[in-house]
C-alpha cells in the first residue's frame, strides 16, 4: 500500500530518527535520508525536514549537501541548523552567537496554517549557537522567542515564505520540551505538505510481516534470543511471518546474565508457544575466555559481540542449519551509539553491531525487523502480537549483560595526577552546600554534545533530599570538566581513600554482581517499582575502600522513553535502606553509592 512521505534529512547528531518517529507518530511514513542523495530520492516524498546538529554551524562557509533540493516544488521545513540554511538560501543572514539553551517561549506573530491549533505563545527547546538576523525577500518572521514576559526578544525564531513554502523553526519541535512540538509537526505534513495520515502500527505490522516472508522466501531465519523485550518481540514477528519450521530460536547462556535469567527466559518462550524449535546453549566458558584480561570497554563489547557470532555459527552447524539469516532484535539506538549513521560517533558498540555482524550484513546474512524502531514503539508492536505485558514491560537488559556493569581495571590510570585538580574544582562548587565531594580513581562511558566521553564519577555524601541531590549533582556535572558521573555514597560516612585493584571479568565477580543485582531487583519487586523504574543497572566498580573490601556497588535506577536521553529515578528511602543493609552485607563489598547523573552526560550503562 502506498502512503504519503516525508523525507527526513540526516545532518547528524542524534536528531534526524527522533524527527522521523515523531512524523511516524502522526501517522504519516517518514523516510531518513542522507544530505547527499541524489535529487531523484527526494522527489518521491510530500515534503522534506531538514534536521538540527549541534556541531555544524551554517556561519560562514557554505555547508556541503545537495542544495538541488531548494529547487523542487515541495516544502521544506528546517529545524536550527535545517532552518538557518532555509533563511540564508533565500537571502537572509545568520550570525554566530546570541545563543539560547533550554526552555523559552516562542510568540506567534499571526495565523499560520503551521501553528493551527495552537496558542499564540508556545512553549519550545533551543539548542543553538548561531542565529538567524534578517530574512530575504517574500520571507516573514512567524514568531520571535523570550525567556520570560519582559525579556528581550530573539527574532526569527520562527521564518516562512508561503510563496516558496519553505520555513523553519530556530527551536526543536521533535524534543518532548517543545510542549506542541508534535502538533507543529503534524500541520506541516498534513496541513503544508498536504499528507494523508494513513501510516499506522497494524499496517508497519502487517508490511513487516510480508517483508519477512519475500526476505526469508523458503530458506529460514536463526534468531539469537536473549529473552529481553526486542529478540522477544522480533521472535513473535518472525513466528507470524513464517512456519513453525522456518524458525529456530537460540538462547545463549553468555554467563552474563542475571540469577536464573536462563532458566526463566526458556520458561517464557515455552509459555508464548515459541518452543517448537527453542535451543539452549550454555556457552559460559566461551564467553569467559574471550574475555580474559580485557579491561577497555570497547575490547569487552567486540569480545562479547564476536563470541555470540562465534556461538551461533557452531550452534548452527551442530543443529545441520543450512541456507539461514541470522535473525537479531536490533533496535535503532542500538545502531545509532554504535556510530551507524554516517554522521553518529561511536558512543560505544552494541553487542550486535560489532564488526563480523557487519560484514555478514553486507553480504545479506542479517534480518533485524526491528531496526528502524525505538524501545517504546518494539513495545508498541509487542501489544499488537499479544505478547504478555509482563514480557513487554521488563527492564530492558543489555545484550552484553552483566559485562558492561562488572567493570574492570589494570589498578593504576593513566591521568592520576589529574585527579587532585579536578578534586579542588568539585571543592569549590559544594563550598558553600552542606555536601562534600571526591572524584573516583576508575572511568566510565558517557555521551557529551554527542560524541562519547570516558571520565572520572564524583562522590557526594550528605542528606537525602532529593531536591538538593538533582541540584548538586547537575551543577557538579555542568562545573567540573573530567568527569561525566555524580554518584551519591550510602555508605554511613564519607570515605576518605579508595584504591583502584586489578580486576578482570571472573565468575566469582560475576556471581558477586548476580547477588547484588538480584537484591535490587527484588526489591523494585515488593515495592512495585519494577515497571515505573524504566530500567536499573548494578554495577560493581574493584575499588578497596579505607582498606576494605574490593567492590563498590552502584546502583543506577533511570526513568527514560526512547534511552536517548534518561534522568535519575528517585527510590522510596525506605527501599534504599533495605538495599543498603543487604548489599553492605555481601562478602568483598567495600561501598554502596546511588548513581544520580541523567543521561547525557552519562550513559544509561557505566561502560
Ligand atoms: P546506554 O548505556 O548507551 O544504553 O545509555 C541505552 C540502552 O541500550 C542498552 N544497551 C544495549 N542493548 N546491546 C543491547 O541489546 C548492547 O550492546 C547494549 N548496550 C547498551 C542499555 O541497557 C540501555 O537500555
Amino acid at each position: 500500500m502506498h502512503h504519503d512521505s516525508i523525507a527526513v534529512v540526516d545532518f547528524g547528531g542524534q536528531y534526524a530518527h527522533l524527527i522521523a518517529t515523531k512524523v511516524r507518530r502522526q501517522k504519516v511514513l517518514a523516510e531518513i535520508l542522507q544530505p547527499e542523495d541524489p535529487i531523484s530520492k527526494f522527489k518521491q516524498h510530500k515534503g522534506i525536514i531538514l534536521s538540527g546538529n549541534p556541531s555544524l554551524s551554517s556561519f560562514g562557509e557554505d555547508s556541503d549537501y545537495n542544495k538541488e533540493i531548494f529547487d523542487l516544488d515541495i516544502p521544506i521545513l528546517g529545524f536550527c541548523f535545517g532552518h538557518q540554511e532555509i533563511a540564508k538560501h533565500y537571502g537572509g543572514n545568520v550570525m554566530n552567537g546570541k545563543q539560547e539553551f533550554g526552555r523559552a517561549q516562542l510568540k506567534i506573530n499571526r495565523d499560520h496554517p503551521l501553528f493551527k491549533g495552537l496558542s499564540s505563545s508556545e512553549q519550545v527547546w533551543m539548542s543553538h549557537n548561531d542565529t538567524v538576523t534578517s530574512v530575504g525577500p517574500d520571507f516573514e518572521e512567524l514568531g520571535f522567542s523570550i525567556l520570560g514576559e519582559g525579556t528581550e526578544p530573539h527574532h526569527f525564531a520562527a521564518i516562512g515564505s508561503d510563496k516558496y513554502r519553505r520555513y523553519g523553526f530556530q527551536f526543536h519541535p521533535e524534543v518532548d520540551d517543545t510542549t506542541h512540538g508534535d502538533e507543529m509537526i503534524r500541520n506541516f505534513a498534513v496541513e503544508i505538505c498536504g499528507c494523508s495520515a494513513s501510516w499506522e502500527m497494524e499496517q508497519y505490522l502487517e508490511e513487516e510481516i510480508e517483508k519477512i516472508k519475500s526476505r526469508v522466501g523458503s530458506g529460514s531465519v536463526f534468531l539469537l534470543a536473549s529473552g529481553g523485550v526486542d529478540s522477544t518481540v522480533a521472535a513473535r514477528l518472525f513466528g507470524e511471518a513464517l512456519r513453525p519450521e522456518q524458525l529456530h530460536l537460540l538462547h545463549v547462556d553468555n554467563g552474563l546474565m542475571r540469577k536464573n535469567e536462563s532458566e526463566q527466559v526458556l520458561k517464557a518462550f515455552k509459555d508464548m508457544g515459541l518452543d517448537a524449535n527453542l535451543h539452549f546453549v550454555d556457552a559460559t566458558s566461551d564467553f569467559l575466555s574471550a574475555l580474559e584480561g580485557l579491561v577497555e570497554p570497547e575490547q569487552k563489547r567486540k569480545a562479547i559481540g564476536d563470541t555470540f557470532v562465534k556461538v551461533f555459527e557452531r550452534e548452527a552447524q551442530r543443529l545441520g542449519l543450512s541456507n539461514h539469516l541470522l535473525g537479531q532484535g536490533t533496535i535503532y539506538p542500538d545502531t545509532i551509539e554504535t556510530g551507524g549513521t554516517k554522521r553518529s560517533d561511536t558512543i560505544k558498540t552494541h553487542h550486535n553491531r560489532v564488526q563480523i555482524i557487519e560484514d555478514m550484513i553486507a553480504a545479506g546474512k542479517v534480518i533485524e525487523p526491528l531496526a528502524d524502531l525505538y524501545k517504546v514503539e518494539v513495545r508498541e508492536l509487542g501489544e499488537k502480537l499479544k505478547i504478555p505485558s509482563e514480557m513487554i514491560w521488563r527492564q530492558p537488559f543489555p545484550g552484553p549483560g552483566l559485562g558492561v556493569r562488572l567493570l574492570c581495571s589494570t589498578g593504576t590510570l593513566n591521568d592520576a595526577a589529574l585527579i587532585p585538580e579536578i578534586a579542588d574544582e568539585v571543592a569549590a562548587v559544594l563550598v558553600n552546600t552542606s555536601f562534600v565531594g571526591t572524584v573516583l580513581p576508575v572511568k566510565s562511558v558517557g555521551v557529551k554534545g554527542d560524541l562519547r566521553s570516558y571520565e572520572h564519577p564524583v562522590m557526594i555524601h550528605g542528606t537525602a533530599d532529593w531536591n538538593k541531590l538533582d541540584e548538586i549533582a547537575g551543577t557538579v556535572l555542568k562545573k567540573v570538566r573530567g568527569i561525566n558521573r555524580c554518584i551519591w555514597n550510602l555508605s554511613p560516612s564519607m570515605p576518605t581513600e579508595f584504591r583502584p585493584l586489578a580486576a578482570t571479568m571472573t565468575k566469582d565477580r560475576l556471581d558477586l554482581l548476580r547477588d547484588a543485582d538480584h537484591i535490587v531487583m527484588e526489591g523494585l519487586r515488593r515495592h512495585g517499582l519494577e515497571t515505573e523504574v524504566w530500567q536499573c543497572p548494578t554495577v560493581l566498580l574493584p575499588l578497596e575502600i579505607d582498606g576494605h573490601g574490593e567492590e563498590l556497588c552502584i546502583v543506577r535506577p533511570i526513568h527514560s522513553e526512547r534511552a536517548m536521553t534518561a534522568t535519575a529515578a528517585h527510590l522510596p528511602i525506605e527501599l534504599i535502606e533495605e538495599i543498603r543493609k543487604e548489599v553492605l552485607a555481601l562478602p568483598k563489598i567495600s561501598g554502596l553509592a546511588y548513581d544520580l547523573t541523567s543521561k547525557p552526560p552519562g550513559t544509561i550503562e557505566w561502560e
